[in-house]
């Protein structure tokens, strides 16, 4: 279900990647883990690249799990437990995590509907599935949609209101917020 050739881009920039990234905001993570109702301690981040996401969060233990090979391998040398896998099949066993971020990333999966399913599962009961992703009904989301097709990425970008609908059908209590271009979907276990 990966977009291979989104993947194999991700694999090749992966040293470079963090040069060139913003810092996660970290105040917009908090609110939105705020959501929980259970404590948060174990968080998997998915796509997660180089761990920028997981990075922006004070908490115990810190996964990212990434397709890209030279992106798990670079979130290591930041200091993350990190593993290879695809969104749509996690290697977790059902309720393992407290909470699991999806940061700029899932237009870039090739079956975000299972991705969804698939964080829905491994979700603790009261955990928090937490999405940031730009949306493509705003002028600069319009640009960024533009800009990545251009690059040669395959991006599919949803409008927050239809993200939360996939969220909710994922079992998911689900809300959201805006930020400008970007936007915040929380669902909870
Ligand atoms: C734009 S980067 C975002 C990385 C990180 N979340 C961040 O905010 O910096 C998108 C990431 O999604 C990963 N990715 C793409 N398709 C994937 C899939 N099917 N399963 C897991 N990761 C995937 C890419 O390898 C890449 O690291």
């Amino acid at each position: 279900m990966s977009r291979a050739g989104d993947v194999a881009t991700f694999d090749r920039v992966a040293r470079f990647y963090d040069w060139v990234s913003p810092s996660a905001d970290a105040a917009e993570f908090r609110e939105a883990l705020s959501f929980a109702e259970r404590d948060v301690e174990r968080v998997l981040d998915v796509g997660g690249g180089t761990g920028r996401g997981a990075s922006a969060l004070d908490v115990r233990e810190r996964i990212v799990a990434d397709a890209a090979a030279g992106m798990t391998r670079q979130a290591r040398r930041n200091g993350f437990e990190a593993v290879r896998a695809d969104a749509g099949r996690l290697p977790f066993v059902d309720e393992s995590v407290d909470a699991v971020l999806v940061v700029d990333a899932l237009h870039h999966f090739g079956d975000p509907d299972r991705a969804l399913a698939e964080a829905a599962r491994v979700l603790r009961p009261g955990g928090v599935l937490v999405i940031r992703e730009i949306d493509p009904t705003a002028l600069v989301g319009r640009l960024v949609e533009w800009g990545e097709r251009a690059y040669g990425f395959d991006s599919t970008f949803f409008p927050p209101a239809d993200l939360g609908r996939r969220v909710a059908a994922a079992g998911l209590d689900a809300r959201f917020r805006s930020s400008g271009f970007e936007y915040t979907v929380v669902g909870r276990a």
